[in-house]
């Protein structure tokens, strides 16, 4: 008993939920960006897409403070030349083994036909270490879609979250990497219908039993979230929630957070000619090359991103 007299707020919340406890705040404006490296190679999911360091991202202005937030958008003022279009992939310096990650957004990077946005993460030895994708789509999607990609023995139920799933197996190497994916219900959760509403909130919160997702509108975020204090037990029923047959602790570790915005590739480019975007050009690559101006709405403006430990 001498430990709840020295602990008492700990212990009763120990009762029905873990406690989450800031861990790391990544700022506001560009400070934002001392958590992150840019990653300047050549893109792992093949799209048409230069990715350049933080010096040639400020000066094209790519990357810049806006007020209190971090805005991370692409060339739209520019025919693309060399590999793509320029952009910018962040990795986060902190990988993270479990924990609950809040992202309040002003803005998402709208539909563009050829673009491909993602904020997600990933394990250095992929797909043993897991992929988990919390916001991304591509071409003119009108919903989120969330994605486990894992190595081999890792299915999902179909069951506890409102979202609908596309694919139960999170296998990385079978489906076309499909991984497991569930599409979000509503067009709220995406691009400018989100934005329409002057953003809102995303959280992931990944524990040794299941990873689960939520997103709100600006108006509807839980006031624990804002207060700082955010309780995962009282926001209701996720927009995804993945668990089944799958030993989440074996097939995750070590994710570090990226956000990217690349073009064509593996999957803008590799639906181009079966979507309706295929009507404004032949290849997808010959769009982003040539309708710099198609892009100016395609941009994260981050208001703050936190991460929270048990
Ligand atoms: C930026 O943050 C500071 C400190 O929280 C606050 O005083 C200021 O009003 C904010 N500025 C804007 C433009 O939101
Ligand atoms: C997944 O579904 C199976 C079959 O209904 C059930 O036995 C199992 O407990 C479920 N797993 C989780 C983590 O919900």
């Amino acid at each position: 008993m001498h430990y709840s007299t020295l602990f008492p707020l700990a212990a009763l919340a120990g009762l029905s939920s873990a406690t989450y406890s800031l861990v790391d705040d990544y700022g506001s404006g560009t400070s934002f960006f001392d958590g992150f490296t840019f990653y300047t190679g050549t893109d792992p999911t093949a799209g048409y897409v230069t990715y350049v360091d933080q010096s040639t991202a400020t000066s094209a202005g790519l990357i810049k403070a806006e007020g209190n937030a971090t805005y991370i958008g692409v060339d739209h003022t520019n025919v693309a030349s060399g590999s793509g279009r320029q952009s910018v992939r962040l990795e986060s310096n902190t990988a993270y083994t479990t924990g609950l990650f809040i992202l309040d957004l002003a803005h998402m990077p709208a539909s563009a036909c050829g673009s491909w946005p993602a904020f997600w993460t990933y394990g250095p030895d992929w797909p043993n270490d897991g992929e988990i994708d919390i916001i991304e789509g591509a071409n003119l999607q009108s919903t989120n879609q969330m994605t486990l990609h894992t190595s081999d023995d890792c299915t999902i139920n179909d069951t506890g979250f409102a979202g609908t799933l596309e694919n139960n197996n999170c296998y990385a190497e079978i489906d076309g990497n499909e991984g497991c994916d569930i599409v979000a219900k509503n067009e709220e959760s995406w691009g400018a219908t989100f934005n329409s509403y002057g953003g809102g909130v995303y959280a992931m919160e990944w524990t040794d039993d299941y990873i689960q997702i939520f997103w709100w509108i600006a108006d509807d975020v839980p006031s624990d979230i804002t207060s700082g204090s955010p309780d995962p037990s009282g926001w209701g029923t996720p927009a995804a929630y993945f668990a089944g047959d799958c030993d989440i602790s074996s097939h995750f570790k070590e994710n570090n957070i990226v956000f990217d915005i690349t073009f064509c590739g593996d999957w803008a480019g590799s639906v181009w000619s079966s979507g309706s975007c295929a009507s404004y050009a032949s290849t997808c690559d010959t769009y982003v090359q040539e309708n710099p101006s198609a892009f100016s709405d395609v941009y994260w403006l981050i208001n703050s991103l936190k991460v929270y430990q048990s």
